[in-house]
C-alpha cells in the first residue's frame, strides 16, 4: 500500500501541529494511502556538516536518530514537513532535517525523486508565508510533486487545542491530504 509520512517539528507535547497532522493523516488515509506521522520531539537535530560521508554510506553520519526516519521516507510515496512559525520563520530543526534529507537523497538513490507531498505552518499570527516559502525550496529541487489546495496550507493556532477552530485552514489542510492521497493513486496506476 502507498504510504505517506507526515514529519512534525514541534517541541510541544500537546502540539497545534500534531493536532493539524492528524487532521491531514486522516484524510490521506480516507483517501485510501497510508499515513505515518513521525515527531522530531526530544531529537537533537543537527546541520549538516558538508561532509559528503552520506555519498559513500547511503545515510547521513550524524548519529541524532534522522537517519531512521529518513529509512521511513525512503520507503514512501509521499512527504509532508510540518512547523511551527518561530519569530516568522521555520523552527530550526525542520530546515535542518530537511537539508540532511536531501542531501541523502540527491548523494545516493534519489529517494525523494516523484514523491508527493508539500509543507504546513501553524502560527499563532503571522510567518506561515514566509515559513512556507522557506519549506517549499526543498521540494523542487529533489524533483517532487506539490500538492495544492484551495488556499495556503497553513492554520493559525496560539494556545494548545486551537487549532481545530481554525475552519478555513483546516478545510485547506484536509484538500490538500486528500490532493496528496488522489495524486499518488494517480502515479501508481
Ligand atoms: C520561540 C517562539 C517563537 C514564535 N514566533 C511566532 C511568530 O513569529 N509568529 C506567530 O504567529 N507565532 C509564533 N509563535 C507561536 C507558535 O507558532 C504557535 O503557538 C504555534 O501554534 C505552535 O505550534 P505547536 O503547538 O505545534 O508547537 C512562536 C512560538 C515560540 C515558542
Amino acid at each position: 500500500m502507498a504510504k505517506v509520512i507526515l514529519l512534525n517539528s514541534s517541541p510541544r507535547a500537546n502540539s497545534n501541529t500534531q493536532d493539524v497532522l492528524e487532521v491531514c493523516a486522516e484524510e490521506i488515509e480516507k483517501n485510501g494511502v497510508e499515513a505515518e506521522i513521525i515527531s522530531l520531539r526530544g531529537k537533537q537535530i543537527q546541520s549538516c556538516v558538508a561532509c559528503n560521508g552520506c555519498a559513500k554510506t547511503g545515510n547521513c553520519v550524524l548519529n541524532d536518530g534522522l537517519d531512521e526516519i529518513i529509512e521511513k521516507i525512503r520507503q514512501a510515496d509521499g512527504f509532508i514537513p510540518a512547523a511551527p512559525v518561530y519569530f516568522g520563520t521555520a523552527r530550526g530543526d525542520i530546515m535542518a532535517a530537511l537539508q540532511r534529507i536531501g542531501k541523502v537523497s540527491r548523494g545516493n538513490d534519489k529517494f525523494l525523486e516523484w514523491m508527493v507531498g508539500g509543507p504546513i505552518a501553524v502560527a499563532r499570527r503571522g510567518g506561515q508565508t514566509l515559513t512556507l516559502q522557506e519549506m517549499t525550496m526543498f521540494f523542487p529541487i529533489n524533483n517532487m510533486i506539490i500538492a495544492g489546495s484551495t488556499y495556503w496550507n497553513m492554520v493559525f493556532a496560539g494556545p494548545e487545542g486551537t487549532a481545530l477552530d481554525d475552519s478555513e485552514g483546516i478545510a485547506t489542510i484536509k484538500l490538500f491530504g486528500q490532493n496528496v492521497a488522489n495524486i499518488i493513486k494517480k502515479l501508481v496506476d
